[in-house]
């Protein structure tokens, strides 16, 4: 079952139902904001505090950062770029059997985004809602110029409680801790006591989280770089769309290409980046 809908003030989002999973995926931004397997608690975290209104970012589900991941340097451009903001085509569903479901939503160049990023571009999101959930977001340069990107799959997961899990799979790898802008290496699981925000390099394997609940895995392509981030009490006070205690039942790991694994694609060239949750 795919389906349509539109809250009254214009929120337009779609909603998948097939016998393995069950999904919402928003226009604005192509922002899947809900996936559960039947029958189970959803994987995705998304704020009870969250906006569904034009122009806002909601918080939570899988936020679409693109054509750059992070602040930009002209500090009046929005953090994370402005897919996540925009208005995306949806191009079709595709029940492909009882059990798989794709989605596919489109967002190219018109005048306001040639004001704040000079390039033309395709981009691309296919959702395949299964009993597993595939993410592949495909950039296509369509200027006569090169362009780099960061860009991040800014996957939100729901936990039991934050004090209690346990991502597994970046043992040894050196990171770019964003509380500190010093580069460190991780030492074992990571585990959360205090804010952490952390950009991940040279990551190839499957990262595992570790829940009390369930465990999850993610495997990302077209990626070396990933992202942790949970803000943590004081953090979490000072942002929008989320509860006090919002922090305690959500991280984020987030498939990327962010600071040195940034992508530079020639005219006509393509870039796919892919997360697998499983
Ligand atoms: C993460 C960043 O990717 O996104 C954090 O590493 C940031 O520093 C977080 O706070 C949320 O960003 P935003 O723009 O959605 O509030």
């Amino acid at each position: 079952m795919i389906v349509h809908k539109k809250l009254t003030n214009g929120f337009e989002y779609i909603e998948v139902k097939n016998e393995a999973a069950e999904a919402k995926a928003a226009l604005q931004g192509a922002h899947l904001f809900h996936y559960a397997r039947a029958g189970e608690e959803p994987i995705l975290w998304l704020s009870e505090a969250s906006d569904f209104e034009l122009g806002k970012a909601i918080r939570g589900g899988v936020p679409v950062c693109w054509p750059w991941f992070g602040f930009n340097e002209d500090k009046s451009l929005p953090q994370h770029g402005f897919a996540r903001t925009s208005l995306w085509e949806f191009v079709g569903g595709d029940e492909v059997d009882a059990k798989t479901t794709v989605l596919t939503l489109r967002l190219t160049h018109d005048e306001k985004t040639l004001q704040i990023w000079h390039y033309k571009f395709l981009l691309e999101l296919k959702i395949t809602i299964s009993d597993k959930l595939m993410l592949e977001l495909k950039t296509t340069n369509l200027d006569d110029k090169s362009f780099k990107i960061s860009q991040a799959l800014h996957t939100y997961f729901s936990v039991s409680h934050i004090s209690e899990v346990a991502i597994k799979g970046l043992d040894k790898k050196l990171y770019l801790d964003a509380l500190t802008w010093k580069m460190e290496i991780q030492n074992g699981d990571i585990t959360f006591e205090q804010e952490v925000d952390r950009v991940y390099q040279n990551v190839e394997g499957e990262i595992v989280l570790s829940d009390k609940k369930r465990e999850v895995y993610i495997k990302n392509s077209g990626s070396s770089s990933v992202v942790v981030w949970n803000p943590w009490i004081e953090k979490t006070l000072r942002m929008s769309g989320m509860k006090p205690n919002a922090y305690e039942n959500m991280l984020c790991i987030e498939s990327a290409n962010a600071f040195d694994d940034a992508r530079v694609l020639k005219p006509q060239e393509e870039h796919i980046l892919g997360a697998v949750i499983d």
